[in-house]
């Protein structure tokens, strides 16, 4: 056995392990950061998830317990535990996509922006192992905030010298689900018919959903689209604070998550069509990463659409963005290039 397993040679993991090596087809899939409030049902949606044939849990505690019960799910997935600095290499070897949602969660009364302290050396350290062990690995990075991260994860890849731009990908489909589930809601509508672009960044005013451009096809009062701009923006912190201090959101985030890596997942299947937004390097404004539509597919995040058509109130909502964007973005940069 090249990859351990955390509950020792002899257990019926190994075993199921053996015989899944020989026809197993689908995708190798790493959680880092997977006993955490989002890790942890992250992994039990990517145990069902069909496009998987192998799922590796990665923390730095915990992963022995997560991994015995997920493996206990009678999908085809095989799944394996690894657990401390030590076993991150094992962990990453030989992966196809790598999800990230290591790190700490707000707390009510804090920004994104308040996490960076502690996240951004975690994403770093990961980023460093993913560099050395799975440089074509597509990455899904959601540790917070996203704004920062996704360019410091770019950083260290650079400095390693296998950085490709279509490869990273910062996670902001949870704003894609929330302003479709509230825009169904104002709307009457089934909100799986609802489809709401959100482009820009995942942090405050930086989210920016297009309610010009939902589908289906459909007009706001202005105080609609007040209300539904602002709930979108604060969707998080509606979570932070009716948790009171036991974190952020986890439930609705590992459903996103889930979404968003299967998307990626058809995509490097090849599939034809598959477009979801993402905070991307970009050249759809004058900053180096912006979210938005982008189409995946084999190599990755292969097209970067353009915004299309904003109204005044969406162009306005786009310098505010752009502003602070450009800040968190430098902040991430800076990070790196400072070590
Ligand atoms: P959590 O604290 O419940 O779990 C985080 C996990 O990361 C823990 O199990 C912890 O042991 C692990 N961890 C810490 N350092 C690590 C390291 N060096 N290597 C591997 N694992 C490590 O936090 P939760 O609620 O799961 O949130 C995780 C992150 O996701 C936070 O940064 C949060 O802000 C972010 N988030 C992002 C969202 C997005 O839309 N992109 C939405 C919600 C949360």
């Amino acid at each position: 056995h090249p990859q351990k397993s955390v509950l020792g040679e002899n257990s019926m993991l190994s075993l199921q392990d053996c015989r899944a090596k020989g026809g197993a087809s689908g995708f190798k899939v790493a959680i880092l950061g997977a006993a955490g409030g989002i890790g942890q049902p992250l992994a039990m949606l990517m145990k069902i998830n069909p496009l998987v044939s192998v799922l590796h849990l990665y923390d730095v505690v915990n992963t022995p317990g997560v991994t015995a019960d997920i493996s206990h799910m009678d999908t085809s997935a095989v799944v394996r535990g690894f657990l401390g600095a030590q076993e991150l290499e094992n962990a990453l070897t030989g992966m196809d996509l790598v999800i990230i949602p290591a790190g700490v969660p707000r707390k009510p009364g804090m920004t994104r922006d308040d996490l960076f302290n502690i996240n951004a050396g975690i994403v770093k350290t990961l980023c460093e192992g993913i560099a050395k062990s799975c440089p074509n690995a597509v990455v899904n990075l959601i540790s917070n905030p996203v704004n920062s991260t996704v360019p410091i994860a770019a950083e260290v890849f650079k400095k390693a010298g296998t950085y490709d731009p279509k490869k990273l990908l910062g996670v902001t489909m949870l704003d894609v689900v929330r302003a479709n589930t509230f825009v169904a809601e104002v709307l009457g509508l089934d909100p799986q018919q609802v489809s709401v672009p959100v482009v820009g960044g995942h942090a405050g005013v930086t989210i920016l959903p297009l309610l010009s451009q939902v589908k289906p096809s459909s007009s706001f009062t202005q105080e609609e689209i007040e209300y539904l701009t602002k709930r979108i923006q604060d969707g998080g912190t509606e979570v932070v604070q009716a948790k009171a201090g036991a974190g952020s959101a986890t439930l609705s985030m590992a459903y996103a998550a889930v979404k968003f890596a299967d998307a990626c997942l058809r995509g490097l299947r090849g599939d034809a069509g598959v477009v979801e937004c993402a905070f991307v390097s970009s050249q759809v404004t004058e900053l180096p990463f912006f979210a938005s539509k982008v189409r995946l597919g084999r190599g990755g995040a292969e097209e970067v659409y353009q915004l299309g058509p904003l109204n005044e109130y969406e162009r306005a909502g786009l310098e505010k963005a752009k502003k602070e964007l450009s800040e968190s973005i430098q902040k991430g940069v800076s990070f790196i290039s400072s070590k």
